[in-house]
């Protein structure tokens, strides 16, 4: 599949936005979704619904089918051992949640430490928080630097003999920062530590390998990699799903249950509790297809050529100040300007059909550290091209009209 002219995939690119082509720079938040996703979902409630790994009748077994095919899709995706290592969840909030109650409920204890850092989303410092709330755990942070980086010097730093989980982003999806999770991952084991990597960002636009990168957990939002919202992924070591407790309770994830006790599910069913993302899981498969088709070394090769042409003309526009500048960076360009609130620009650029977002994108520590309330934020995706990001520019240059700047 080219990429050059891979938009004609993807349905929501025959609008128009306020009379405009769409220029879609919101894929951090989420990924539009190209047709063969769109049409799986329609064709398995037309054609194919059931729920699953209940029924025995034909489209029971059938869908129960299509949905196990999934998880050894992901599995190959990112190249874990075993697919009873994936557990699909609502969100990559979820997987991230799961991970810190379950753990939190085995592994830690008042005074206990957990080390995040200053680039983490919410998702990946409010389910730690409860925590504290809870039990007293300490969470600590590792510092960025001015490049708006986390380094493993600035890791290992913060790490002492009571930090019993380490919960960091693969990718940032503030500054672009790419973190050396192998390195992280190596020193922490070195001390026994498990690592919970953010993966959000990272999985949507870098090449995963889960038994080479060797985490212990590793968090997927599917509607981040053109798939549909609802769904995300837990990447679990098997030695930590067999160990930890279960999330959450209900049909489907039970062994035995009496009115003494309760035995729980082989995995993955022991974390799949109730009815699931049927048609997203089923759905999903055809993300997956259409990432291996278009082929994730053609999709880093593009992304990076972008990223490097739009920080080259956003610098060289006078007022925009970008954020971070990290030695390695993926698929998004935060960045304020001064004298005009993100929210205007968002606003004003949406006139153009430009979809950017405003805000501290659920990353209010890492504003705070930055002394700002909030940036605009414009995110890349598989369909962007050069002329997108001209036309981001010649918006940007709208709205600094506008504002009377230069
Ligand atoms: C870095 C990061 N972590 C976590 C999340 C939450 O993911 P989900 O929407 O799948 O719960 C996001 C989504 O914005 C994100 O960008």
């Amino acid at each position: 599949m080219n990429i050059s002219n891979i938009k004609k995939e993807f349905p929501i690119f025959d609008n128009k936005v306020h009379n405009n082509d769409l220029v879609y720079l919101d894929s951090a938040n989420s990924s539009q979704k190209p047709r063969v996703v769109v049409d799986r979902i329609y064709d398995f409630y037309t054609k194919e619904f059931s729920n699953v790994g209940r029924s025995v009748h034909y489209l029971a077994v059938a869908a129960t089918n299509l949905y196990e095919n999934t998880r050894t899709s992901v599995q190959k995706f990112i190249n874990a051992k075993d697919s009873n290592e994936i557990v699909f969840t609502k969100g990559a909030t979820e997987a991230i949640n799961l991970v810190a109650s379950t753990f939190g409920q085995n592994h830690l204890k008042e005074g206990d430490e957990v080390l995040l850092t200053e680039l983490e989303h919410h998702s990946n410092y409010v389910p730690w928080h409860y925590l504290r709330k809870s039990k007293g755990v300490k969470i600590e942070f590792a510092e960025i630097n001015e490049d708006g980086e986390v380094t493993l010097e600035s890791i290992e730093k913060k790490i002492t003999p009571k930090t019993k989980i380490i919960g960091v982003t693969h990718l940032s999806n503030v500054t672009g920062a790419i973190l050396p999770i192998k390195e992280i991952v190596q020193l922490a084991h070195s001390k026994n530590i498990p690592v919970l990597v953010d993966g959000c960002q990272g999985a949507p636009h870098l090449k995963l390998d889960m038994q080479d990168l060797d985490c212990d957990f590793y968090a997927i939002s599917c509607h981040k990699m053109y798939g549909p919202t609802g769904l995300g992924i837990l990447y679990a070591k098997k030695k930590w799903l067999e160990e930890l407790p279960p999330y959450q309770g209900g049909g489907g994830m039970i062994g035995e249950v009496k009115k003494e006790g309760i035995t729980y599910g082989d995995l993955p069913n022991k974390y799949e509790a109730g009815t699931m993302a049927t048609a997203q899981v089923i759905a999903f498969d055809e993300s997956i297809k259409f990432l291996n088709k278009v082929g994730m070394d053609k999709i880093i090769k593009h992304e990076k050529e972008l990223i490097e042409y739009g920080q080259e003309i956003l610098r060289k526009n006078n007022s925009v100040k970008l954020i971070g500048n990290p030695k390695t960076k993926g698929s998004v360009l935060s960045f304020t300007i001064d004298g005009i609130h993100p929210h205007d620009i968002a606003t004003i650029l949406d006139e153009d059909g430009v979809a950017i977002r405003a805000g501290h994108h659920c990353c209010q520590i890492l504003h705070d550290k930055l002394d700002i309330a909030a940036s605009a934020r414009a995110s890349l995706g598989v369909y962007n091209t050069k002329d997108d990001l001209d036309k981001l520019n010649s918006s940007i240059n709208k709205c600094k009209k506008i504002f009377e700047l230069k």
